[in-house]
């Protein structure tokens, strides 16, 4: 059975002891030497979302894109090219971005902006507690690219490719909703491939290297992201797995 991450806490969280994702304002920081981004992230407003803000969208993130349209969500945005990219091809679905990181943050507003693209937003949040966000079977589209590889095994437990993010992410995700992800660890998706053995996905796909010897997902329907092309410049391969989430049983 699937379980929302809060039913099923994850190591992080009882390492960090830290269940919900915290969010101060600028003034509750007490720093002098503010990083100037905090200060950007909390002033900047659309198609900045902040994290203290996103709970009221839970079940109606509709009302934060102004619109209904199927929800697509992208963790750990980075830069942003990605994206921007996928806004861009697929204007009739909402497109929500998370990254922690305030500089980040700011530099996918900018690029959204220039853009003039309407249907993304980049939300500040932590991918660990994502499940505040959502209910059950809200997402029509997840993409995980290159996230942090964690490669030490004394570091596996912060890897989000894992069990409880998996678990969670099949209760999150609608019927028949597809969940790609691109990676330069090949252990995630070994891990991966391992932990939806008793998960309701199917694997519609997997690549060793794609760049090579093609994604498991036509060409046009992607983005290259900033760490991909960096993996491509050094020769080194993609790995890539595309997931569909099956069909709940009534
Ligand atoms: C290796 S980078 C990949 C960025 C981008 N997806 C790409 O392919 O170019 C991983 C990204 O995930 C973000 N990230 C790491 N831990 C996160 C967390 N707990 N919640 C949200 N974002 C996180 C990092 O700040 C970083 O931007």
């Amino acid at each position: 059975m699937t379980r929302p991450l809060k039913d099923n806490p994850h190591p992080q969280a009882i390492i960090s002891k830290r269940l919900d994702f915290l969010d101060p304002l600028p003034e509750e920081m007490h720093n002098e030497d503010l990083n100037p981004y905090v200060k950007a992230y909390f002033t900047h407003g659309h198609p900045v979302v902040v994290g203290r803000d996103a709970k009221q969208y839970k079940g109606n993130w509709e009302a934060c894109f102004q619109r209904q349209a199927p929800l697509c969500l992208e963790i750990g945005s980075g830069n942003g090219f990605f994206l921007e990219g996928m806004a861009q091809k697929n204007p009739e679905l909402n497109w929500l971005g998370v990254e922690i990181r305030y500089k980040r943050v700011i530099m996918v507003a900018k690029k959204l902006q220039e853009s003039n693209i309407e249907n993304a937003r980049i939300l500040r949040y932590d991918n660990w507690c994502l499940d505040d966000l959502f209910e059950e079977g809200s997402l029509a589209g997840v993409y995980c690219n290159h996230p942090d590889p964690w490669t030490k095994k004394r570091q596996a437990h912060k890897r989000i490719l894992a069990k409880p993010f998996a678990n969670w992410m099949a209760w999150a995700m609608a019927d028949g909703a597809e969940w790609r992800i691109k990676t330069d660890f090949e252990t995630h998706i070994d891990t991966m491939l391992k932990v939806i053995e008793d998960l309701p996905y199917t694997v519609l796909g997997v690549s060793r290297d794609a760049h090579r010897n093609g994604f498991p997902w036509d060409n046009a329907e992607d983005v290259t992201t900033n760490y991909e092309r960096k993996f491509i410049e050094r020769n080194l391969p993609i790995y890539a797995l595309r997931l569909q989430r099956q069909v709940r049983q009534s």
